[in-house]
């Protein structure tokens, strides 16, 4: 293993059935703010980033009832639903994801949010939880 491929945490994304419920919720108790909001049509969700020193919460509520992000709600309700780690790299990290016998939901990186570039990696092989790796 040479240099670490995970750099920070970029967020923790949370799925809510109410996006400004859990805004006013966190920015009335914890008194974060939204630094970037943003609807992704193709992934089905709207999003919202609250900053949390380097890092960020996501918070994440479906657009459409075949988001994955609905699906999530309905089998598991409200919850953390994936961490989102930097890489400097997410085509290298995905080759050592498959390299190591995981399984890739993006079989190559993609565009995300704030114009990043991203990839999924399966909770399944990741020992239960659904991987981001996000490249700025
Ligand atoms: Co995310």
């Amino acid at each position: 293993m040479t240099a670490p491929l995970l750099t920070e945490i970029d967020h923790v994304a949370i799925a809510v059935r109410d996006l400004e419920a859990a805004i006013a919720y966190y920015g009335d108790t914890f008194g974060a703010t939204v630094a970037h909001r943003e609807r992704i049509d193709s992934d089905g969700v709207e999003e919202a980033l609250l900053k949390v020193a380097d890092s960020y919460i996501q918070l994440l509520t479906p657009t459409s009832e075949t988001s994955p992000v609905a699906r999530y709600l309905e089998k598991n309700g409200e919850g953390i639903h994936h961490v989102g780690y930097r890489v400097d790299d997410c085509a290298a990290a995905l080759r050592s994801v498959a390299e190591h016998g995981g399984r890739m939901i993006d079989q190559a990186p993609r565009p995300g949010s704030r114009g990043t570039t991203v990839a999924f990696v399966h909770p399944k092989g990741a020992f239960g939880t659904l991987i981001e790796l996000v490249q700025e």
